[in-house]
């Protein structure tokens, strides 16, 4: 066995926290630019990695505590820093896609199918079976998806070259992925580039229609069952708004725990599924996506209130006062033998009930963290009032005065 080039177990663990530390980083510049990204397909596909960096990360940490190394972050030098911040600062999409996954991922893709060949992978079973198992997988698929768009948003955009080249440098000089490569010079910085996030509106293609709140009429559920089910189908594909409000106040809330993050990770991607459910229904029922009007607006205005009331207004108001119009939904669907439509709306009522109970967990430290000086009931009951008075989409202020 030859043992002159294999890692010690000190710079193992260092290692797996820059791995740990890119996977957060990457998590929350995707949630930052999630609602700044217009093309629909990179939008659903970077909804599902800030979910699979954050997942990446999760497992790091585990592996990472089994080794006795608590604080993550101790050990992560300044350059490594310099360069997740950096990564914010994309100007448009093919930044984003030509740094977070051509520069980032890429390197990381190429560090994990090392490492198995660096650690002692007779002793550190556990580490190499989290990186084969999990972080070379997912990453390989999220390198290859953003290789094969790539060229469609590099032509439409300028002046990504620069700014990849830019963050390459900065990679570089921090000695790569794993610290271990020959350093190089410091890069200049491209000229503009001034942070962009929080998006305050989010971004969908132009021509795009747009929803208009005043032509938004329920169909009656008995009357109409078909009207009223393209209706309703028409509004999960909405719930891609759902999505961009959690990422951003993923990108919005630094200072609360890792743990938030992981779990808003998962709920935005939950709220993007349940858009790809509505694409999929309204899609079998013969629309295509960019026939459905966008409903921007929710985003839009709940932008317009801070981080925490915007959690506390999801989780403690807008969920809970929507599951019994999906117990509705569902009991409707299966008496009239739509299998699907019942289906998806019971995966849907299943993920609420997490987001819920997230919701009870996380606002109360969101409360604190901010120093507020509300309880969880008194803010609940404030945002409710806001969105009565705010909100474009009637179908939420039925909801919230419990019509259904
Ligand atoms: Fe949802
Ligand atoms: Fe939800």
């Amino acid at each position: 066995m030859e043992a002159q080039s294999r890692l010690t177990i000190e710079q193992n663990v260092l290692v797996l926290k820059r791995y740990a530390f890119l996977e957060r980083s990457l998590t929350r510049t995707l949630a930052g630019w999630l609602a700044g990204v217009p093309e629909w397909e990179a939008k659903n596909l970077i909804g599902l990695h800030i979910w699979e960096s954050a997942d990446a990360a999760e497992a790091l940490h585990g592996r990472l505590r089994e080794l006795r190394a608590h604080n993550f972050e101790r050990g992560i030098s300044d350059g490594l820093h310099t360069l997740a911040r950096e990564l914010d600062c994309a100007a448009h999409t093919a930044d984003l896609i030509a740094t977070a996954y051509l520069v980032v991922k890429k390197a990381l893709l190429a560090a994990y199918r090392a490492h198995t060949g660096l650690t002692w992978e007779e002793f550190d079973n556990p580490t190499v079976k989290i990186i084969r198992e999990k972080l070379i997988d997912t990453t390989e698929k999220q390198v290859a998806w953003a290789e094969a768009f790539f060229p469609e948003v590099a032509a439409r955009y300028p002046g990504w070259e620069a700014w990849q080249a830019y963050i390459a440098g900065l990679l570089a000089v921090d000695g790569g992925v794993t610290g271990a490569e020959p350093r190089q010079e410091p890069p200049a910085r491209p000229a503009g580039h001034a942070l962009l996030l929080p998006w305050k509106t989010c971004q969908r293609m132009p021509g795009w229609p747009i929803f208009d709140p005043d032509t938004d009429v329920e169909p009656d559920r008995q009357a109409e069952p078909e009207a009223h089910r393209l209706w309703r189908f028409k509004h999960y594909l909405n719930e891609m708004t759902a999505a961009e409000t959690l990422a951003s106040i993923l990108w919005m809330t630094p200072e609360m725990p890792w743990e938030f993050h992981y779990n808003v990770a998962r709920h935005q991607w939950d709220e993007v599924r349940h858009s790809q459910l509505g694409q999929l229904r309204v899609q079998q029922l013969g629309l295509q996506v960019s026939e459905v009007p966008q409903v921007v607006q929710i985003y839009n205005v709940m932008m317009t209130l801070p981080a925490v009331d915007q959690y506390a207004l999801l989780t403690t108001v807008i969920e809970p006062n929507g599951m019994p119009e999906k117990v509705a939904n569902r009991e409707h669907w299966e008496k009239i033998a739509d299998e699907v439509s019942a289906a998806a709306v019971s995966y849907d009522w299943s993920d609420e009930n997490f987001h819920i109970r997230w919701g009870q967990k996380w606002t109360p430290v969101l409360l604190q963290t901010y120093g507020y000086n509300e309880t969880p009931e008194a803010i609940k009951a404030r945002t409710e009032a806001w969105l009565l008075e705010n909100t474009p989409v009637k179908m939420q202020k039925r909801m919230a005065t419990g019509e259904y």
